[in-house]
């Protein structure tokens, strides 16, 4: 018998095109993990508008995080991708769980902190609850696990405090979601300040690649790279912008640093830096194509969302049902 695969379940904003560190760290994972679990990526549209958005902007961005997902090979046959306003339940479920969160505990998430205060002329109700949000989003697919990073672990841990809570008052009816750590997953740093991770706030635009950028942008961004005046290829400390080059280079080959010291051995770093930056454009270039090729087709783009939006809502009706019964409403 077909041992039932584990269910995960991630989502990404639409505000930003994903940068390296995006790519590498996260998104290349997503992509592996669709072989070995069920998986269930979104694009999380409801997320976005806490921060004030151009309505057109967004239509936009939305539809090009879509595309750019199927076209790094999240595959809408084998998992579900789709859109999260397009599904209702989403919303309807977080509705219910606020009424088990405490106001102290949204109070305490540092993400919210921090947004508020950069914000003050915006500090919205969304914006406060949106934790809560995303613990529908995760406990309405009854997700194993979700591949977060740890800028979103406070809020991973806060579903499953509301998942333990709502299962204590009610009994069994959420799977109480664990952390999806990587095995693999480079983590990028910036190239102008390598010791900071890359990050799309970066101030310089130097220091973060989208992972459209096209290919002489790369290069130049990847010549532009801040390393130290030692000219010598090796990992260690000390040497945050060669680590981090190396990090990546080892990324998108696979080579070992050990391979890679030998490799560049005796050569200068602006010979290193322009490898880096050619294997990355040759490394990204596939993905830039099929995204290409994929948001000319709006109905091919506007099929699969229908599909992922279907299956998606069919997942989650189960759970809205059996909540909705356990909380004491009229399930018809
Ligand atoms: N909050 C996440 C972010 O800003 C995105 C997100 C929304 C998410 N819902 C999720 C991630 C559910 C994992 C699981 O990056």
């Amino acid at each position: 018998m077909e041992k039932t695969k584990k269910r995960i379940f991630s989502g990404i904003q639409p505000t930003n095109t994903p940068h390296l560190g995006n790519y590498l760290g996260a998104l290349v994972n997503w992509i592996k993990l669709q072989d070995e679990y069920e998986c269930t990526y979104s694009i999380v549209d409801l997320h976005s508008i806490t921060v004030r958005q151009d309505p057109q902007k967004l239509k936009k961005q939305i539809n090009e995080s879509y595309a750019l997902l199927l076209a790094m090979g999240v595959d809408p046959d084998k998992s579900t991708a789709f859109v999260q306003s397009h599904n209702c339940q989403h919303a309807e479920l977080s509705w219910v769980l606020s009424c088990y969160t405490q106001f102290g505990e949204l109070s305490r998430m540092t993400q919210f902190k921090d947004k508020s205060a950069k914000h003050p002329e915006n500090v919205n109700a969304g914006l406060f609850t949106y934790p809560v949000l995303m613990a529908a989003d995760i406990l309405a697919y009854q997700a194993d696990l979700v591949p977060v990073g740890i800028d979103q672990k406070q809020h991973l841990e806060l579903a499953r405090n509301i998942a333990q809570r709502f299962n204590q008052v009610h009994g069994d009816t959420f799977i109480v979601p664990e952390p999806y750590i990587a095995k693999t997953g480079a983590k990028v740093m910036s190239l102008q300040s390598p010791e900071k991770k890359m990050s799309k706030s970066d101030e310089n635009p130097n220091g973060s690649i989208s992972v459209l950028d096209d290919r002489d942008t790369i290069i130049r961004k990847f010549k532009r790279a801040v390393t130290d005046s030692e000219a010598v290829i090796a990992y260690r400390e000390g040497k945050d912008g060669i680590n981090n080059l190396m990090s990546i280079y080892s990324a998108v080959t696979d080579k070992s640093f050990e391979e890679i010291e030998k490799e560049f051995a005796g050569k200068g770093y602006g010979e290193f830096k322009l490898a880096v930056g050619e294997v990355v454009a040759d490394h990204l270039a596939p993905v830039q194509n099929e995204f290409a090729k994929i948001i000319a087709d709006k109905k091919y783009i506007d099929e699969c969302m229908r599909k992922g939006a279907e299956k998606a809502f069919k997942t989650t009706r189960k759970t809205l049902q059996k909540v909705y019964k356990k909380v004491g409403f009229i399930v018809l």
